[in-house]
């Protein structure tokens, strides 16, 4: 795993703005597996940008999102397909029939996330896998105790993870138990993956999938085990990495023709 330690979230943002140029210059019939949360937010500005400027185009991409609420509408305003639109979709070039949002609203959630892993596999695959940490160690809502080489499917979100998501909602009651996220097989079939991080409460559990050994219990240290993958943080969240002068050798001595 390639660890970048920038200064701040700007700096986090901005670094992860050119693997999504890098990659939509290579390819631009690119998968894209995008994230919600606040991580991605100042990343999202910066796509933005960079499409109005010229410097991205969406036209041909094709995006997956990685989880939803279970019984919130694509409409409804604290849905993931709303989140989406309102940070990014509405702003970019993005046709629409080239979005997919799991639908929180569907009838046989089974068949629906069947349908989903399915729809990933006709594209040929997510090239570039953007990920945020949960502060218990999930990728996607793939809380501690997830299997490894789970797929898309229902999942129970943890008393933690709803009280780190409340603030969208007003308070914890609001916020559903369930959802459909990808799985953590799923996110490892990915191409590239990109993992955000930013501010101390990411720090235990960046050190735990940085440098602890990979368990279940916390999903996200399977990505130790991916070819491609960068975890691009600030120095907040870096707070706990043992090694985190190493990382930051190796990237200053990162040879250009390895740079995005
Ligand atoms: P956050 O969520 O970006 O809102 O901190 C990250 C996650 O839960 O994956």
């Amino acid at each position: 795993m390639e660890v970048i330690i920038k200064p701040d979230s700007d700096a986090v943002s901005k670094e992860a703005a050119q693997l999504f140029e890098d990659q939509l210059e290579k390819k631009p019939t690119s998968v894209l597996g995008l994230a919600t949360g606040s991580t991605p937010l100042g990343l999202y500005r910066e796509l933005v940008i960079m499409t109005h400027a010229e410097l991205l185009d969406f036209s041909r991409a094709i995006t997956f999102n990685l989880d939803e609420y279970v019984g919130l509408s694509g409409e409804h305003p604290m849905s993931y397909g709303s989140f989406m639109r309102e940070h990014l979709f509405a702003h970019i070039n993005l046709p629409a029939e080239n979005i997919h949002v799991p639908d929180g609203l569907a009838a046989d959630i089974a068949q629906h996330c069947a349908d989903y892993e399915e729809a990933i596999r006709r594209c040929g695959g997510i090239d570039l896998q953007l990920l945020g940490i949960g502060s218990d160690g999930h990728i996607g809502f793939n809380e501690p105790s997830s299997s490894l080489s789970s797929r898309t499917r229902l999942k129970t979100l943890t008393p933690r993870t709803i009280a780190d998501n409340a603030r969208f909602f007003g308070s914890a009651a609001e916020v559903p138990r369930h959802v459909i996220t990808m799985g953590v097989g799923t996110i490892m079939e990915a191409r590239r993956v990109v993992v955000l991080a930013t501010g101390a409460s990411k720090a235990s559990a960046v050190a735990a999938m940085v440098e602890g050994p990979i368990r279940a219990s916390v999903p996200a240290s399977i990505l130790q085990m991916h070819q491609k993958c960068v975890l691009i943080i600030d120095e907040a969240a870096a707070g706990q990495l043992e090694r985190a002068d190493y990382y930051r050798w190796v990237y200053d001595h990162k040879p250009e023709w390895q740079r995005a």
